[in-house]
């Protein structure tokens, strides 16, 4: 490995390009037991965005281009928070010259994609992780101990949304979210990923689905400009799912919910209790046990910040509540540790291929209006 701790090259400088950011510069400081990354490339189109984010966080050097970037000799580890069309050219390019990867979310824009990825991160001999971030929310990893140890006994139902408010405004952030060629798909495969992946974590696989989607608004008006954009992808997608454990399950994600900013929710009922989670409320999990007696019966609500919880113990004392950022510096060091161990951490490619098979099945099931088995 070249010079000290783990030289990272960040491909975006976007909203993911400073969430990482933030997570690389913080998190070896908050977690000691964690190789230091070494901020040494920071890649994107525009090269003043670059520096400047370059500037800011510490970042040693800047590329314009993804190609020389992820062959850099002294690059140990590739980020890829670029759009989904990218996802799987720059993962490909840095599996084959030998770095470990860290993909954004969804894996990729297709099945397909997501299957050569996985297959040259496994040739290629590299560690592999997909930033399916939520995971490590400590009140989510609290949900994840809470089933290991039977709370919930036999699981019956897990109900998922995810709904953002953002697609009723004129105007939008990040044009190429509309676009198909270079999202793969709308809130399908950018929320319903998250939504995919959190059922994958905590209640189990996926084996048959049926689902809809609308895109309501058609033509949309771009940043900063009075050019229209077409959308060619799907505003909101709903879908039902049968887990191979006979578990039922219902997914809804929209852009189009006035009021709700970043409402990705769960709820899980299984024959001993129920737990629910709102990551608008990020820090708690309510918890309701058959085991209380009754009429001492009730949804209690943890706080996830004791020094027990997952994480919790490297920040502030209990009470003293994280955020969103949080999640992805937790990712970023699991990654890392992993990477510094030999291991392969979760969720990595194989999860994200699991997860875009699920995404394949609803969009056939869209197509064909009717249930469609998973492709295992
Ligand atoms: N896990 C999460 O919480 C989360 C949240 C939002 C987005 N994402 C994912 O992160 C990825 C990026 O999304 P974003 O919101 O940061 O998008 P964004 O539009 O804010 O940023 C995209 C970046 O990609 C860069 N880019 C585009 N084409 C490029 C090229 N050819 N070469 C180099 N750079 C190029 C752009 O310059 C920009 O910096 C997507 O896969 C998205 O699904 C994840």
């Amino acid at each position: 490995m070249p010079g000290e701790g783990i030289s990272v090259a960040l491909i975006g400088t976007g909203f993911m390009g400073r969430a990482h950011s933030h997570a690389y510069r913080n998190v070896a400081s908050m977690f000691p037991e964690c190789p230091r990354p070494r901020l040494k490339l920071i890649c994107g189109r525009d090269r003043g965005r670059a520096e400047a984010l370059a500037a800011r966080f510490g970042w040693e050097e800047v590329s314009t281009s993804w190609e020389e970037a992820v062959r850099h000799a002294g690059v140990d580890l590739v980020d890829v928070s670029v759009p989904g069309a990218l996802h799987a050219p720059v993962s490909i390019a840095a599996a084959r010259a030998g770095k470990h990867v860290l993909c954004e979310k969804p894996l990729a824009n297709s099945l397909e994609e997501a299957r050569a990825m996985l297959a040259a991160v496994r040739q290629a001999g590299v560690r592999h992780m997909v930033q399916f971030n939520y995971r490590r929310v400590p009140a989510v990893a609290l949900a994840r101990q809470m089933l290991d140890e039977g709370q919930l006994g036999t699981l019956y139902h897990y109900r998922a949304r995810y709904l953002q408010e953002w697609g009723v405004h004129p105007q939008v952030r990040a044009p190429w979210k509309l676009d198909k060629e270079q999202a793969g798909s709308g809130a399908l495969g950018d929320l319903g990923s998250h939504m995919i992946d959190l059922c994958r974590y905590l209640a189990g696989e996926i084996r048959e689905v049926t689902g809809m989607t609308e895109t309501f608004v058609k033509e949309r008006q771009a940043t900063g400009g009075s050019a229209t954009v077409r959308v060619t992808v799907d505003d909101a997608a709903l879908f039902l799912a049968r887990l191979d454990n006979g578990a039922l399950a219902s997914f809804e994600t929209t852009r189009l919910a006035p009021g709700r900013k970043n409402h990705n929710f769960f709820e899980i009922n299984g024959s001993r209790g129920s737990l629910y989670f709102d990551l608008e409320r990020l820090n708690e999990l309510n918890f309701y046990s058959l085991d209380d007696p009754p009429g001492r019966r009730g949804f209690r609500n943890l706080l996830a910040t004791a020094p027990q919880h997952p994480y919790a113990a490297s920040w502030w004392p209990d009470g003293h509540l994280l955020g969103w950022e949080h999640s992805h510096t937790h990712a970023i060091r699991d990654f890392l540790v992993a990477i510094g161990q030999g291991q392969l951490p979760r969720p990595n490619f194989e999860d994200g291929v699991k997860c875009q098979a699920v995404l394949d099945a609803v969009a056939r099931s869209v197509a064909s209006r009717r249930w469609e088995a998973v492709d295992g």
